[in-house]
């Protein structure tokens, strides 16, 4: 497929959740008090950061995904009403909207606490989804696909109703003229989401990150994509990022040779929590403004780069191919 410039909408697809983050010096040993050096709210979630990057880099987009239904909410332990607000008014702020959120009688909010280690850039992430469930076909089926240029699909637990999800947009891009086709990406991020694989030779792009890869067998992203590009679907494109050794890309077209291309070494690195995120969300930004597949990546590359030297997404702003 080739991709069209387009002023429609991208739809993120996945999950918003509240991030609690804890900046440290090095990362904690188990059973210490350590003092911290910040501590501070996020709203977080693969699909909402992708979202509010790609918004900030200069595109229109909208979050859908499964989310409390505030008014049936009761304040509890459990807390979740003043996530829930906080959430959306962050999206408000990046100016990602939210019209198509499938809401569910549900008494908590999906929440992360995360550890941000100074002295090796790692973070570490415990999340807790709790009772709300997925998105259906129902929920899907609202959606006018002729608002949308691009939707990409975090890698979720779902994988039956994603599946589902890009044969109602193939079905509705059969009937369309190559400019008026909506194009799909899929994160394969998590191993315990193994059974994602069955998408790869569906999407438009697959975005493959080094545990899915490793848990999938490969030693490296260029062997990863080498060996995976042979099931996308005709013109697909692969990208598999490996952290701080770079990127891997391939194509299913003829005479397609995988390439690796070179991380870019930020600044400093303060922040990796939604690197991955940024990268997702600069690639289908590139993709959609014409860029080839080697000027994607490397794009992609540099921008997640600028992203881990601060905190936050703000510093991606201005940063878009305009
Ligand atoms: C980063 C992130 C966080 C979130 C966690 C679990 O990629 O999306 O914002 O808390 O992963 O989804």
């Amino acid at each position: 497929m080739s991709f069209v410039k387009s002023s429609k909408y991208v739809l993120s697809v996945g999950q918003i959740c509240a991030d609690l983050i804890t900046i440290c010096e090095s990362y904690p040993e188990e059973d210490l008090q350590v003092c911290a050096q910040a501590q501070y709210w996020q709203r977080g979630g693969n699909a909402g950061n992708f979202a509010e990057v790609i918004s900030h880099l200069g595109n229109k987009v909208e979050f859908m995904g499964t989310f409390p239904d505030m008014s049936k909410m009761k304040q509890s332990i459990m807390g979740g009403i003043a996530e829930a607000r906080y959430c959306l008014a962050e999206l408000d702020r990046a100016r990602v909207s939210y019209e198509h959120l499938a809401f569910r009688d549900c008494q908590s909010f999906p929440s992360t606490s995360s550890v941000l280690s100074k002295t090796t850039g790692t973070r570490t992430i415990a999340h807790y989804r709790g009772p709300l469930d997925e998105l259906t076909i129902e929920d899907f089926a609202v959606l006018d696909l002729n608002k949308y240029c691009w939707i990409h699909f975090e890698g979720r637990k779902n994988g039956d109703v994603m599946e589902k999800e890009i044969e109602i947009i193939q079905q509705h891009n059969s009937t369309k003229k190559l400019e008026d086709r909506v194009s799909v990406s899929v994160e394969l991020e998590l191993p315990e989401h193994a059974s994602l694989a069955k998408l790869i030779p569906l999407a438009d792009m697959i975005i493959i990150s080094r545990y899915f890869a490793r848990h999938l067998g490969f030693q490296s992203a260029i062997e990863c994509v080498a060996k995976l590009r042979h099931q996308l679907k005709k013109g697909g494109d692969i990208v598999c990022s490996w952290g701080h050794l770079g990127a891997a890309h391939a194509r299913n077209v003829p005479d397609n040779i995988e390439q690796l291309v070179q991380a870019v070494k930020p600044e400093r690195v303060l922040d990796t929590l939604g690197a991955g995120d940024t990268f997702q969300a600069s690639l289908v930004h590139a993709r959609l403004n014409g860029l080839d597949l080697n000027s994607t990546v490397l794009f992609a590359c540099e921008v997640a780069s600028k992203k881990v030297a601060s905190i936050g997404y703000n510093s991606v702003i201005g940063l878009g191919i305009n």
